[in-house]
């Protein structure tokens, strides 16, 4: 059976991007990790913690709790993201996510073309995001999720689910978060 980590970056007590995750994984119908990022210790790669990362990589000791994140992600067969659309991306607590699961040599690796190649097995990949106002690129929030997928883990089946515009005065938020759950109905 498929592995499925619900990467969840939302923070806000009422997230309507967390709403429409979680509709998409009543219709994975299947159990799975979540890793509520607002919740968990996680930090950003400073000197001190490259140093550190950069010795048990040399090491391969990847059995230390640094590379909890990167064990689950490895483990993971089908990824489910969410996000709020922040600053024309996403939140940075979703970023330091990733400082913390793209590791040479335990994710991903490089063949003898020097070009990545994942370590992981994941198969789909779900993003979800809400926003105010309108997406002004797909590039900065999306597109950079997409590309690292690419790149690093060759997932090409890669979903993408949003629903915008839900704090411009007079929407109707309602319609626009049944909207988007209709499209998620549709990938089923
Ligand atoms: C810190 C912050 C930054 C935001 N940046 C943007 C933005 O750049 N563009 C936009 O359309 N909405 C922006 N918004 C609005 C959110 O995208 C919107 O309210 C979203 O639906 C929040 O998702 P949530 O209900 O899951 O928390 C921002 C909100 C916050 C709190």
């Amino acid at each position: 059976m498929d592995k499925i980590l619900y990467i969840n970056s939302c923070v806000r007590e009422k997230s309507r991007t967390n709403e429409l995750a979680r509709y998409l994984l009543k219709k994975l119908n299947s159990d799975y990790k979540e890793i509520k990022l607002d919740e968990e210790d996680i930090k950003p790669m400073d000197s001190r913690l490259l140093k550190e990362r950069d010795e048990l990589r040399a090491n391969k000791n990847y059995s230390n709790s640094m590379f909890k994140y990167a064990n689950d992600f490895k483990d993971a067969n089908i990824i489910v993201i969410s996000s709020p659309y922040w600053d024309l991306s996403f939140s940075a607590l979703l970023k330091i996510y990733f400082e913390n699961i793209n590791i040479g040599g335990l994710t991903f690796g490089y063949n003898e073309a020097g070009k990545p190649k994942t370590l992981c097995n994941i198969k789909k990949v779900y993003y979800v995001t809400t926003s105010g106002g309108y997406i002004i690129s797909d590039d900065y929030g999306f597109g950079y999720v997409k590309a690292m997928f690419n790149t690093f883990f060759e997932v090409f089946d890669i979903n993408y689910i949003k629903a915008e515009g839900l704090d411009i005065i007079g929407s109707d938020v309602d319609k626009i978060i049944e909207k988007a759950k209709m499209e998620i109905d549709n990938l089923f």
